[in-house]
């Protein structure tokens, strides 16, 4: 029997990854595509020729036969859905980031706990083949101590829908650390085994998109700007983060004044490091006999959203739990959490 499914939130990721990767998989049906926006429920349902449109998740809560959602709703609604849903016994994979805040993914932790259901993050990275191989390679010693990790997430000038819900902080929780650096944040922790963050060092910059009407750009995902919109979160941050295991080091930009694109994480380890270019190949630099090697990694990459979906649903049915729930994620969250504190007060935070 196929696993029923509803997706909440029709919006990009949801219309782009999400809804294409349950209709590819032969063993689910979406039942319910939910939007507060009736025309995106209803398109969603013209798209795909299956399903019922509905502007209020609450009417899916009821219905026994759905197992399982997808949260693909922005950051501020994460906590209140995805607590609806596992209270109501369902299972959830919920965008990233798990939440506005720690407080808040700690009580969708809670409600994991409480329902016994499977509570997910789309930590999409998780899937990633170049992701998965570094993994293997840091496992077996291959990069020997690794003692720091830099991150570079840092755009030339984009800031997606300027003014709207990803640069308001009450809806997002934050700018380009909760948006993108989450991403980051989470391969290293995923590769390098999670260590146990100790302390946090960082700033955060709200600069180049304050004047909304006077913000240039090369690109602009989310929507266009929206000129009387509100613009209060990071759009770059910088900081340390000493752990159990390597100290990392970030930088990250929705927007800078430096014409290049910087989106990587080097690995540096006492015999091998790594640079991965986020989405893409790696290159290991190490030595053989006295002599400087370097081996580029070119993986057949599989579309990582396909392998999460597949996966959740698999895990439905097996009850494996996957590296990207919400007990491993919760970390990630807490980091950020501080990262923010830091910049806020100016000091290091000591978790
Ligand atoms: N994994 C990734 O790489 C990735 C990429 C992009 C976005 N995301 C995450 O996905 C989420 C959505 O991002 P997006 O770019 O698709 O945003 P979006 O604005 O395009 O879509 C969100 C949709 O949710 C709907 N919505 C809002 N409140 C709702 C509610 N209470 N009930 C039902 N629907 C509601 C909106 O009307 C909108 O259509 C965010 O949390 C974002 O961080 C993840």
């Amino acid at each position: 029997m196929k696993t029923k499914v509803a997706v909440i939130g029709c919006g990009t990721i949801a219309t782009n990854q999400h809804i294409p990767a349950y209709m590819n998989n032969k063993d689910a049906e979406i039942k319910y595509f939910c939007d507060i926006i009736s025309e995106r429920a209803e398109n969603a349902v013209k798209k795909n020729e299956c399903g019922i449109a509905v502007t209020d998740y609450r009417e899916i809560l009821e219905d026994n036969e759905v197992e399982a959602v997808s949260i693909c709703t922005p950051n501020a609604v994460h906590q209140e859905i995805s607590e609806a849903f596992l209270h109501a016994g369902k299972h959830v994979l919920c965008e990233k980031p798990a939440a506005r805040t720690y407080e808040e993914a700690l009580k969708m932790q809670k409600a994991q706990q409480e329902s016994g259901k499977i509570l997910n993050i789309g930590v999409v990275n998780r899937f990633n083949s170049s992701v998965n191989k570094i993994k293997e390679l840091i496992d077996n010693g291959e990069l020997g101590d690794i003692h720091h990790v830099y991150i570079s997430f840092r755009s030339h000038r984009s800031i997606p829908g300027l003014g709207g819900s990803f640069t308001t902080k009450a809806i997002s929780g934050g700018g380009v650390l909760i948006d993108w650096g989450v991403h980051f944040l989470d391969i290293v922790m995923y590769c390098c085994g999670d260590p146990k963050p100790l302390t946090v060092s960082s700033e955060t910059f709200c600069k180049l998109g304050k004047k909304i009407e006077d913000y240039t750009y090369v690109d602009m995902w989310a929507g266009p700007p929206v000129k009387d919109g509100i613009y209060d979160v990071d759009d770059s941050v910088t900081g340390m983060v000493r752990t159990s295991g390597p100290v990392i080091t970030f930088n990250g930009a929705w927007a800078q004044n430096i014409g290049e694109n910087e989106m990587y994480i080097d690995f540096m380890g006492d015999k091998a490091g790594i640079r991965l270019q986020y989405g893409g190949s790696f290159v290991k630099y190490g030595t053989k006999n006295g002599m400087l090697c370097e081996t580029k990694y070119q993986m057949n990459e599989k579309n990582m959203f396909q392998q999460e979906i597949d996966s959740f649903l698999e895990c439905i049915r097996t009850e494996k739990k996957l590296s990207s729930n919400i007990d491993v994620n919760i970390i990630t969250s807490r980091l950020m959490s501080a990262i923010y504190e830091s910049a806020e007060k100016h000091c290091e935070i000591a978790l």
